[in-house]
């Protein structure tokens, strides 16, 4: 009697041979665990986990020497590394400005560079901008049109208008504006914030 389950189909294939196929590949996909599996894409790849490596940072004038793992960004680095909790953590994308840092001068976004990128540059957090006791202009403009409420988006706020103000003395309102697109304050105190960086502007120097 002929083995009817048995019988190729039309492609070539037995239902047997098929079962059997699917089966050895079920128990061999089963022998390897998720850490046997990273580990055998690892091998074929080349790929190492990179570790932390040293780096040194200049940040207000000061050299800071620190471990940090490739990945982590400058931002992290500031906070979570040197205590310089300045700059904020907000979106964490790029989105909102509340982590900028000046980098050789220019504004940017701590959580979207890498710290290792920041190498060999010059970094300039709002701790480095001013003090308390001896605030720069724009500091002395926000306090002046209590351009705050939270607080939260201030710091980013006061490292990007400085960078402006040196670039654009005596700027209009309209051009502050527009030179402070990349910061965002939720609870929306743009009013006092354009007032005070627009005085700053008149007042130049001691940015
Ligand atoms: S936290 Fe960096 S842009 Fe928002
Ligand atoms: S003052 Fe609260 S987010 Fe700007």
């Amino acid at each position: 009697m002929s083995d009817k389950k048995n019988q190729p189909d039309t492609a070539g294939v037995s239902r047997r041979g098929f079962l059997k196929g699917i089966g050895v590949g079920t128990v061999a996909g089963g022998l390897l665990s998720p850490a046997g599996l990273k580990e055998a894409i690892a091998k074929d790849s080349g790929v190492q986990r990179p570790g932390e490596i040293p780096v040194t940072l200049k940040i207000n004038g000061q050299n800071r020497k620190l471990n940090v793992e490739p990945r982590v960004t400058l931002l992290d680095a500031l906070r979570n590394r040197l205590d310089l909790t300045g700059a904020k953590k907000v979106c964490d994308r790029g989105t909102c400005g509340a982590c900028t840092v000046l980098v050789d001068g220019h504004p940017v976004y701590s959580c979207s560079l890498l710290a290792v990128e920041a190498e060999g540059r010059e970094i300039t957090t709002v701790e480095g901008i001013g003090t308390p006791a001896k605030m720069n202009e724009v500091q002395k403009a926000f306090v002046k049109h209590d351009a705050q409420q939270c607080g939260f988006c201030t710091p980013g706020f006061v490292v990007a208008s400085t960078a402006f103000v040196r670039k654009h003395p005596n700027a209009t309102a309209e051009e502050v504006r527009r030179g402070l697109g990349g910061n965002l304050c939720r609870c929306g105190t743009y009013a006092g914030m354009l007032l005070a960086v627009a005085d700053a502007a008149k007042a130049k120097g001691g940015v």
